[in-house]
């Protein structure tokens, strides 16, 4: 039986003061399980980087109650949160959101220095084999502007696996990349080593969409659950 990895029961938000606040989530239900592909679809402007915004602890300001591994988020301290924000959960972006003046292999580290698991001796040798996970070893002295836009997200895949998180949140990841380079970053995402990670990834593109075990697609605030 598959783990419940995240529940969230009525999640509702809007943005603005409360009488002429823009409703953008309306009680949304939704389960994830351990190991999950979930893609979220949706138009531009329903709401989907707001939901995967909820989900990956970064807006606290919804209404509703959020289940991380059966525990309430509200119930959780500051400490707690920004935690399970770095440890937990690794975050992929449209525009790769690299740290322009630092090596391929030091943007790769960064997560680690806020992981008191690992010891800061071990960062280079974990983070050179993040990179050679994703097929860039070869590049770790380069900096951002020294690589191609699929090799730059390649690093920041590195990056989002380096701390090991039960999570992986990509939004529009292929957004900036070709129809070639794009099918090979999903083929990295869906087939990342630490298979057990569950990964929900926001996208347009509905070839990614059918690729992951799930679909659910955001229509005037509500999910639309696909059959599975
Ligand atoms: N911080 C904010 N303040 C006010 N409105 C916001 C804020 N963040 C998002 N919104 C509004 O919420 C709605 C949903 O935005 P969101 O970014 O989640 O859409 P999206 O589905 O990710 O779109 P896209 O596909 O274009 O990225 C939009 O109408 C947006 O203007
Ligand atoms: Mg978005």
């Amino acid at each position: 039986m598959m783990n419940k990895l995240i529940e969230l029961r009525n999640i509702s938000r809007a943005f603005g003061r409360t009488q002429q606040a823009t409703r953008v989530l309306e009680s949304i239900d939704l389960t994830i399980d351990d190991g999950d592909k979930l893609a979220i679809v949706g138009p531009s402007g329903s709401g989907k980087s707001t939901l995967l915004s909820i989900i990956g602890l970064l807006d606290p300001h919804y209404q509703g109650d959020y289940f991380l591994r059966g525990r309430n988020i509200k119930a959780l301290e500051n400490k707690q949160l920004s935690q399970l924000r770095n440890n937990q959960i690794g975050w992929i972006f449209q525009n790769f959101n690299l740290i322009s003046h630092l090596s391929a292999l030091d943007n790769v580290a960064i997560p680690m220095r806020y992981n008191q698991n690992i010891k800061s001796k071990e960062y280079n040798e974990r983070a050179l084999h993040a990179l050679d996970v994703v097929g860039l070893a070869d590049k770790y002295a380069l900096k951002p502007s020294e690589l191609s836009g699929g090799q730059q997200q390649r690093v920041a895949i590195a990056r989002a696996l380096i701390n090991e998180p039960s999570l992986i949140l990509a939004d529009e990841p292929t957004g900036n990349l070709d129809s070639h380079t794009s099918s090979k970053i999903i083929e990295l995402l869906l087939n990342l080593p630490t298979s057990g990670a569950t990964l929900v990834i926001v996208t347009h593109d509905a070839n990614i969409a059918q690729q992951c075990s799930r679909r659910v697609k955001i229509h005037d605030g509500s999910l639309v659950h696909d059959h599975q």
